[in-house]
């Protein structure tokens, strides 16, 4: 863009309140909350970056479609609005609507899962697709590049597969036991990082080599996109619309949690190319699970302001304030001196916690003692993404360590200014100044699946 007086592609029309507390207040709702800030009321946090999921905010357009909602049961008018979007977009076959990421998951990886001892391999699986990967009897392999976990150092796409590596996995397991390779776009759990054409492109080529089914994890693939065109040779002059569309090419199915790109504040797309058998499967199978076929566990007005949202996201205005926006928050952190993942991300800056408390060790959560002494600080609410989030090995019981404990500052769209930016880097910078006095955290209860979400925690004194 040739003008450089940039900021907000939008004006705001309808304002929420939100509400600063006392310090010794957040200290009680803290502890109140078991030390989680899952648990958190969020009429008590002032700047809520838990997620970019379903947080952001809708467009007038989006507003005005929910009127034209069509709630019939079956073959409502806007499910087929719905579908010709998802249609244009990814040039696929077939289409049907989830509630979220999960409920398109918890439809369609099972139906991959052939036999016992299968895997899935991702450049990183998200928790809820590892968790759906378990849940259908197979096992989840990470293999991204090992750029991607060295912080400090740019990589254009730290989303990367290894190839080599993942060419290796394929072979020592049997390409007969990979019930399919997932390409996380962007790479949410380690960065929002966006991975190559060019490598989604070797990848694909692969798994045709084997017949291994490519799924595309979605959720942020306009993202992904934009950063294409940033910085990948070739596609300067592309429209995100025409990369997403290669994009798509380069695998068989697509699942999105649509609460993101998807500028909704709820839904989720199963896609699928071609393959006419896997869709009658998924179409059976998720009247139990979502609902009707042409409603999914959505709502007619769901569908229609998803409708309009997918299209929006592929605005380059947007994009590049939006991804501008995340990368404004950390060069201020990174200018202070806090590790943060670089490049920045599209949706998130990755905070190294690791580095900042190296004294708590890896089962004592370093990341969430970050996250609890922010929200204590400024009233703002992050997520850990680290080894708590990852839980424990299904097989042995033991607490598997996450090569990175990350704190995630998770962008909203459309919905914070700078000046809560502002607020969120003063508060992570004065936090990092105390580090050293930072302490771990136990178990106080703890869930046996997707622990993060409900444990109660207590510091270690
Ligand atoms: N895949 C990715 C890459 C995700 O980031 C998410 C959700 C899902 C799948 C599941 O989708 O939430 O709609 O069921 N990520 C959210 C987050 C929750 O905070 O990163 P969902």
């Amino acid at each position: 863009m040739d003008n450089h007086y940039r900021a907000e592609p939008y004006r705001i029309k309808m304002v929420e309140t939100i509400k600063q507390t006392t310090k010794e207040k957040r200290i009680e709702y803290l502890k109140n909350a078991g030390y989680n800030p899952f648990s958190l009321r969020s009429e008590d946090v002032y700047i809520d970056l838990l997620t970019d999921s379903g947080t952001g905010a809708m467009s007038q357009e989006q507003w005005a479609a929910l009127m034209r909602g069509d709630e019939a049961y079956a073959g409502s008018q806007s499910f087929y609005r719905l579908e010709g979007v998802v249609k244009t977009i990814t040039q696929y076959r077939y289409f049907i609507p989830a509630h979220q990421g999960r409920g398109a998951e918890q439809v369609v990886l099972p139906q991959l899962v052939k036999n016992d001892g299968m895997v899935f391999i991702s450049n990183i699986h998200f928790d809820t697709t590892r968790a759906h990967v378990e849940l259908a009897g197979a096992r989840a392999i990470d293999c991204v590049i090992d750029a991607c976990y060295d912080v400090e150092t740019y990589h254009p796409f730290k989303g990367n597969f290894d190839t080599e590596k993942l060419a290796e996995i394929i072979r020592s397991k049997g390409p007969e036991n990979v019930a399919g390779i997932i390409m996380t776009v962007t790479n949410n759990s380690a960065g929002g990082q966006p991975i190559s054409m060019e490598n989604m492109r070797t990848v694909s080529a692969l798994a045709k080599s084997y017949r291994i089914p490519v799924i595309i994890d979605g959720a942020r693939y306009a993202e992904n996109a934009y950063f294409v065109k940033q910085r990948e040779a070739g596609y300067q002059n592309r429209s995100i619309l025409s990369i997403s569309q290669e994009l798509f090419q380069l695998a068989d199915i697509f699942l999105m949690s649509a609460k993101k790109d998807g500028l909704s504040n709820m839904g989720g797309i199963i896609a699928i190319k071609d393959d006419e058998a896997l869709f009658t499967k998924c179409r059976t199978y998720i009247v139990p699970m979502e609902g009707f076929p042409t409603y999914g566990g959505l709502s007619g007005r769901d569908m229609d302001a998803l409708a309009i949202g997918l299209q929006e996201a592929l605005d380059e205005d947007y994009l590049a304030h939006r991804i501008d926006q995340v990368r404004y928050l950390g060069d201020r952190l990174k200018a202070a001196g806090v590790p943060v993942q670089y490049p920045i991300g599209g949706h998130a800056v990755f905070v190294d916690c690791g580095t900042i408390a190296p004294h708590i060790p890896f089962d004592q959560f370093p990341a969430q003692s970050v996250v609890n002494e922010l929200y204590i600080e400024a009233g703002v609410r992050a997520v850990e993404i680290g080894s708590f989030l990852l839980g424990r090995d299904p097989d042995t019981n033991e607490n598997l360590q996450n090569p990175k404990e990350w704190m995630r500052l998770t962008i909203p769209r459309r919905t914070y200014t700078r000046n809560h930016l502002d607020v969120v880097a003063d508060a992570v910078i004065a936090v990092y100044q105390r580090r050293t006095s930072l302490k771990g955290l136990c178990f106080d209860y703890e869930p046996p699946v997707l622990r993060h979400f409900t444990a109660r925690l207590k510091p270690i004194e």
